[in-house]
């Protein structure tokens, strides 16, 4: 398999994720999380009692956080600088407060330099919102992965219950419509479809069908 760049961008809670990482172990590619960078400065910005959205400070933030990823089973680990974050970046403070920090010129002019450099030698699935437009605009392979606001909902409450997480499908829903919002609507690297895109709506779809529909896609593309 030539080492190309596969980019898998969408609305949250979409599958992005689970089905970035299977795609990647399948090829043997590195996978590379790009809201988990986000999630990341977000959490250092807490921590550090940052304004979210103090761009310069912001700017200063992130000249003194590494975000590393560490290959494990059943998924990789996050670190920023030598403390673990895997599971203190997937709370909801955090998830709704990340659309104001990854709106932060300087912390997307920072991040898209890094998911480059990360991208540079190819072999890599990554998934985020700006991939294909903003960070890989000649990644050989471009998916855009939607679902209804219900499913993405209904996903991740059913995420929540393993987590002990009990907010109420409707709350959920409106959360993910406002997120939607604020990611398609911000100045800089709004998610939208690239054009070289190729659209799978995963609604109906299990994970195994999704994989297989970007594994067909990733073969058309590549012979
Ligand atoms: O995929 P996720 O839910 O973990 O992403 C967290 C947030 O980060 C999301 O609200 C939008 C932002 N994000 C972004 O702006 N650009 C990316 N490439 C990835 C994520």
């Amino acid at each position: 398999m030539k080492k190309i760049q596969v980019a898998i961008d969408g609305p949250a809670s979409a599958g992005k994720s689970t089905v970035a990482k299977i795609v990647a172990k399948k090829l043997h590619f590195i996978y590379c999380d790009t809201g988990a960078m986000y999630r990341s400065v977000t959490f250092a910005a807490l921590k550090n009692h940052v304004k979210l959205d103090d761009d310069q400070a912001l700017k200063e933030l992130l000249k003194t956080i590494q975000i590393r990823f560490v290959p494990a089973e059943p998924e990789q680990r996050v670190f920023v600088n030598d403390e673990e974050v895997t599971q203190a970046i997937r709370t909801p403070e955090i998830t709704n407060n990340v659309s104001l920090v990854s709106a932060q010129p300087s912390v997307r002019a920072e991040l898209t330099k890094r998911q480059q450099e990360i991208a540079e030698a190819g072999g890599i699935v990554m998934d985020g919102r700006d991939i294909g437009t903003t960070v890989l605009p000649n990644a050989e392979v471009k998916i855009f992965l939607v679902a209804s606001v219900h499913e993405r909902a209904v996903r991740r409450f059913k995420e929540n219950q393993i987590k002990g997480i009990d907010t109420p499908l409707d709350v959920l829903e409106k959360e993910i419509e406002e997120r939607d919002y604020k990611d398609s609507h911000r100045e800089i690297s709004p998610l939208i479809q690239a054009k070289d895109a190729v659209l799978v709506d995963t609604t109906s779809l299990t994970i195994d069908q999704v994989v297989d529909k970007i594994l067909e896609i990733i073969d058309q593309k590549t012979n």
